[in-house]
């Protein structure tokens, strides 16, 4: 356990519920591990209060906060400056203290794109498949399209918020990456060699609901090659089920987690996490969590 002494610096969550959040247990093993002198807890913050409690962390200087549900979006009012990207994404879940205030990033989408690289899916010239369009996947549509994802068709049950999606990263990119379509027609998803990265964004087979996908065909899953689902609760939720009875490799969601805190400790305390100091949370956080896989 770190020391906690006068020279020790404060991180925590905002957020409401954050009670059972497992960010605590990533940044005080990374800051045990990397022998930085801080510690990280939670914050029940009220909407109504969020920008008194942005201020006060500021005027008690707290060295960063991380930003959750229901946060991420109004907390950018709150904020002196924001990093492009999670600007154009429309949410911030990292504030890091900068003159006068702080400044907003958006590490959950840093973390996805960690977790793959880690993984070795690659975006970049390939084409994906998105599923879902609730606020994981718009950050995820952006990823993609600054990665320089090929073609990415998003699915979803509701067309409207595909839409949506797909006009707001197709216009800050300049390009037509974003290929919006109703989750019912994915056998007109064209066949590409090599196969489809696929990423599962929707609520469907959260525990305890461990059975159900949003799509069902085992066709649809041949087009694919690889695919991350952002649920960790199961670990092999039925979407990686599919993939894994076709003998493909499928990840879920817990990584994301993971490197989504790290990015915000890096950020923090300007040092870079190795992928040995990762892989040694990513064993405590299963533990704490339950996880055996
Ligand atoms: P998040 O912010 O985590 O992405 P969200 O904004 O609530 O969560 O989005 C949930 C996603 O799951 C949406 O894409 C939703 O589809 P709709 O936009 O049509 O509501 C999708 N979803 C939830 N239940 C679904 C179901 N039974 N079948 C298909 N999609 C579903």
């Amino acid at each position: 356990m770190i020391e906690i002494k006068g020279t020790t610096r404060l991180c925590g969550l905002i957020g409401n519920p954050v009670e059972h959040s497992v960010s605590p247990v990533i940044h005080n093993n990374l800051a045990e591990i990397k022998n930085i002198n801080m510690v990280y807890t939670t914050f029940k913050v009220e909407s109504y209060n969020l920008a008194d409690a942005v201020k006060g962390a500021y005027g008690l200087d707290i060295l960063g906060m991380n930003v959750t549900v229901p946060h991420k979006q109004q907390v950018m009012d709150s904020l002196v400056d924001i990093d492009p990207l999670a600007k154009a994404i429309g949410a911030v879940n990292t504030l890091v203290r900068v003159d006068g205030g702080y400044k907003g990033y958006n590490t959950d989408i840093i973390g996805l794109g960690r977790e793959m690289e880690d993984e070795g899916v690659f975006i970049k010239d390939n084409s994906v498949i998105i599923i879902g369009a609730g606020g994981a996947s718009r950050a995820i549509a952006f990823l993609c399209a600054d990665k320089g994802a090929d073609k990415v068709y998003l699915l979803n049950r509701t067309i409207e918020k595909a839409q949506n999606i797909a006009n707001a990263v197709n216009t800050y990119f300049g390009k037509e990456c974003i290929i919006p379509m109703n989750i019912g027609d994915y056998n007109s998803i064209p066949d590409v060699e090599g196969g489809y990265v696929a990423i599962q964004t929707t609520s469907v087979g959260l525990y305890p609901n461990v059975d159900d996908t949003a799509i069902e065909d085992d066709a649809f899953y041949e087009k694919i090659s690889v695919g991350v689902d952002i649920i960790y609760n199961p670990a092999v939720t039925m979407f990686m089920k599919k993939l894994k009875s076709q003998g493909k490799p499928a990840y879920n969601g817990l990584k994301m987690l993971l490197y989504q805190g790290i990015a915000a400790f890096e950020l923090w305390n300007e040092v870079t996490v190795s992928k040995e100091e990762a892989d040694s949370v990513y064993e405590l956080m299963k533990k704490e969590l339950g996880i055996s896989e």
